[in-house]
């Protein structure tokens, strides 16, 4: 699959659930209205479409939500795809999730043969973690993320940078991966969906976390790149990656070698655009994939060249309609 701009996607970001136990306040409005269930493309569908993906190129499958543990049976849906792994038709399965199952997950994750989850976090303070998430209990998390590591899943966090309190938390989440040997990603807020509060009084741009940070940390740029939105260094002292993603002050589009199926089966070429490509109908249609992905290929022929995410002043509304948990990010 080689876009318009002569990029070639190999990497699924598939959507399983907009449900999520959290309600993240750059993420969801507090009073989030979730997708009736009957909309939600089943486990086999799910499976279906991933195998399209595959026949066509993917070689880096993600799964996102919403909180994608939280989807009735996704462990089997996870083994059953986990088994592309160990037959090499898949270079690697993984998960973005908020750690809230990892307790109870993680040791059949790595049996299915995922090897490095995403997890959220963005703080350690067990008070602003709960004001974050909104209903958060910042132990359950950390026992999960410790019951990853204890199953041999390789951790990268990931914490969104919010003005007012990523300033105060970074330095203790930069030492803590460093005591506990997990990378660390830091993202700037993107402004999709409406979320209750203004955006411009969360938004926190990187490029001031990265200027407070050099007054106590050494930050070694790193050129490797884990093919990603982030721009890695090395933190001399605690011998981990910091990686920072920064759709608003650095574009990264020129290199984007993924596209995102929501779980209702919409194909989003781009995060930060609306096109979109319906993969339920032609799913559904029969028992043939013909017409499945020559859906799929048509949209990667439309994919945009980039996202335009501007907050400021004159740019208080969100850029899209969906929020994050729609796409999975
Ligand atoms: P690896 O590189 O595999 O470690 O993961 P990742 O950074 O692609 O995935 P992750 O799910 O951890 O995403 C981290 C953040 O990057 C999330 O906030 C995503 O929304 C954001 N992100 C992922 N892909 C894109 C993209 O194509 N465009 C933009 N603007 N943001 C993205
Ligand atoms: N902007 C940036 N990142 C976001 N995430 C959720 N909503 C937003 C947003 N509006 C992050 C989560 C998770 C990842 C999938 O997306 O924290 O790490
Ligand atoms: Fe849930 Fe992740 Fe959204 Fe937080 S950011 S509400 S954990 S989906």
């Amino acid at each position: 699959m080689i876009d318009p701009f002569g990029r070639t996607i190999t990497y699924l970001r598939l959507s399983v659930t907009d449900r999520c136990d959290l309600r993240c306040v750059y993420c969801m409005s507090e009073d989030m209205e979730f997708l009736p269930k009957a909309d939600l493309l089943s486990l086999e569908e799910l499976e279906r479409l991933a195998d399209a993906f595959l026949r066509l190129g993917v070689r880096k499958l993600r799964l996102t939500g919403g909180e994608p543990l939280v989807r009735r049976g996704i462990m089997d849906l996870i083994k059953r795809l986990g088994k592309h792994v160990a037959a090499g038709r898949l270079d690697e399965l993984t998960l973005t999730t908020n750690g809230t199952q990892l307790a109870v997950c993680a040791e059949d994750l790595a049996k299915a043969g995922v090897r490095r989850i995403n997890v959220s976090l963005d703080s350690l303070d067990p008070a602003v973690f709960r004001r974050i998430t909104r209903t958060g209990d910042l132990k359950k998390v950390l026992t999960g993320i410790a019951a990853a590591k204890a199953a041999g899943l390789m951790v990268k966090i990931n914490a969104v940078a919010l003005k007012g309190i990523t300033e105060y938390e970074v330095d203790c989440l930069v030492a803590w991966c460093g005591e506990q040997g997990h990378d660390l990603t830091l993202i700037e807020t993107m402004p999709l969906g409406d979320i209750d509060g203004d955006r411009l009084d969360q938004y926190l741009p990187l490029d001031a976390v990265r200027r407070h940070l050099e007054q106590r940390w050494t930050l070694e740029p790193l050129t490797v790149s884990s093919g990603g939105p982030a721009r890695y260094v090395h933190v001399a002292e605690t011998g981990r990656k910091l990686g920072f993603i920064t759709p608003l002050t650095e574009h990264f589009c020129a290199s984007c070698n993924r596209v995102r199926v929501t779980c209702t089966g919409t194909l989003y070429p781009c995060l930060g655009q609306e096109d979109a490509v319906d993969l339920r109908a032609p799913l559904r249609a029969g028992e043939s994939d013909a017409l499945l992905e020559r859906a799929i290929m048509a949209a990667i022929d439309h994919k945009p060249e980039g996202h335009d995410f501007i907050i400021d002043e004159n740019h208080r509304r969100p850029a899209l309609s969906r929020h994050m948990n729609t796409t999975g990010g």
